[in-house]
């Protein structure tokens, strides 16, 4: 009786509904952001990246970059739309290669509606045609994209992707990637891992970059400028691919004396942290007047200022430390950021150690010594440290400190078992701080828990350092280490 009632229009409507398949039912738009809670909006929800591949043109006169993107990803959701992460201008989109409509939403968000939905698991191409002028778009009132007197880099973190390329821009989805890019003949594109070729044409050249293992976003790099490029092998079999800007001025010498160390510092790290897990190694110094550097994967970003003051091997251990601490196995959320640095900045103690400039022991009790109690360096906790004080000195300085009290506790058989064991039990893939202290007791066999929370998560001095070296730590002021300075001029992101 009851169907009798029914309007026409409704009868239509639940037919409509029926034909559509059972998947766009349940689905639903991607979320805006990953769910990382230092920064909600970065990366996004629903759908996993393999793959990058990004075939542009950029036009140092004019800053003007235009390109095709092409992401291969997979679903994780049934999706009715999706965001990517992008300033610049698209002028298309297409999703399994039907156009798709897009629009965008808050400060950085590209959202993508497919004519169909996708079933969650369905592995699809996303095609975003686009162009702009990278220096004139800017999110949150900011803009990381350097432009040079030659052209443009993009380094930083944690964001750099936004003006340059549509991704999932978090360090948990991490991808491979093709970059070609055509530049002007004369001008040089340098971007992460392996040269596989370049061709000219029509006055461009075109650089076509490979990067063949698992990269998280903020480490693509991408430098277009006029360059001096340097290649070599290391002795233990690393190709090593080097690029200086041609107009360092009076730091070319010295950031080639430190940067053209790249080889042999990759085998001595070897030696700590197991095989280099890249197939290429090195670094580039463009013409920009930042004065950081950072650990793009395979092509470290090494600001000219880091070698104002003479040659620094301290930075180049930093940095490539990072090649395993931080790029290799990377960070599942920004809170773990202890995970890059604590082990970076350890990295430069022993180095300084190898040196002859300094035991890691005597650095970490110069570090102790150096901040009274009421310094406020003890109320950042590295092991979450918010993202005000993501990249704090106390995040590298009190991080490593932690690093040694670790070594100090569980011995030096467990600890250097422990860090050659990290890049290999977490390959190419991201892991948090808990990860790390559960392996930590794993290899040693010792619970950790007390330690961790002592070095890494109080806000406040911990009552003494080491077992010998507490007592007089906590009364004298420590001397300061031959390698101090070099490694404080690592330090100049924390002046911003
Ligand atoms: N990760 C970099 C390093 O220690 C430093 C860094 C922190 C940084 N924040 C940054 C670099 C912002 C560039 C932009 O090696
Ligand atoms: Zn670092």
């Amino acid at each position: 009786m009851h169907r009798r009632i029914l309007a026409p229009g409704a009868l239509a409507a639940a037919s409509l509904l029926l034909a559509i398949p059972a998947s766009a039912a349940s689905s639903a738009p991607g979320a805006p952001g990953i769910g990382d809670p230092y920064y909600p909006q970065y990366g996004n929800g629903g759908y996993d990246v393999s793959h990058y591949d990004l075939r542009l043109q950029y036009q140092p006169k004019t800053d003007e970059l235009q390109g095709t993107a092409t992401i291969l990803a997979k679903a994780t959701q049934d999706l009715s739309s999706f965001d990517l992460d992008f300033l610049l201008d698209v002028s298309e989109v297409r999703v399994g290669g039907v156009k798709a409509a897009f629009t965008r939403s808050g400060e950085h968000e590209l959202v993508v509606t497919p004519k169909t939905p996708l079933a969650k698991g369905t592995q699809v191409t996303v095609v975003v045609r686009y162009s702009g002028v990278p220096s004139t778009k800017s999110a949150y009132g900011f803009n990381t994209w350097h432009r040079t007197p030659d052209g443009a880099v993009a380094a930083d973190e944690p964001e750099a992707a936004w003006w340059w390329f549509p991704s999932n821009d978090h360090p948990s989805d991490k991808a491979t990637y093709d970059v070609s890019v055509a530049v002007p003949d004369g001008t040089q594109a340098i971007s992460n891992g392996t040269l596989a070729s370049t061709s000219s044409k029509l006055g461009w050249t075109r650089y076509n970059w490979r990067q063949d293992k698992p990269q998280a976003t903020y480490l693509a790099t991408l430098a277009l400028g006029r360059f001096d490029i340097t290649t070599s092998t290391s002795e233990g079999g690393v190709p090593v691919v080097n690029a200086y800007s041609k107009d360092l001025g009076a730091n070319d010498g010295a950031a080639r004396a430190s940067v053209e160390r790249t080889g042999e510092l990759v085998d001595w790290l070897s030696g700590y942290f197991g095989p280099y897990p890249f197939s290429s190694a090195g670094g580039y110094v463009p013409n920009t007047t930042t004065g950081y550097a950072l650990e793009t994967q395979t092509r470290v970003y090494y600001s000219p200022k880091q070698f104002a003051a003479g040659s620094n091997t301290s930075v180049v251990v930093h940095e490539l430390a990072h090649q395993w601490y931080g790029d290799d196995v990377s960070l599942k959320g920004w809170k773990d950021i202890w995970i890059n640095e604590g082990f970076a900045r350890y990295a430069q103690w022993l180095w300084s150690e190898h040196e002859g400039e300094g035991t890691t022991r005597e650095l970490a009790d110069y570090v102790y010594a150096s901040h009274p109690a009421d310094d406020p360096f003890w109320t950042v906790k590295p092991g979450d440290p918010g993202p005000d004080a993501q990249f704090d000195l106390a995040v590298y300085d009190r991080g490593a400190l932690a690093v040694q009290a670790l070594r100090e506790k569980i011995g030096d058989d467990a600890f250097f078992a422990l860090l050659k064991g990290w890049p290999k039990e977490h390959a190419y893939g991201n892991a948090s701080v808990a990860d790390f202290q559960k392996y930590a007791e794993q290899v040693s066999g010792k619970p950790l828990a007390a330690l961790f929370d002592t070095w890494l998560f109080q806000p406040s001095k911990p009552e003494a350092r080491g077992s010998a070296s507490s007592a007089r730590s906590l009364t004298a002021k420590a001397a300061q280490p031959k390698s101090w300075k070099k490694i404080e001029a690592t330090n100049d992101v924390h002046a911003h």
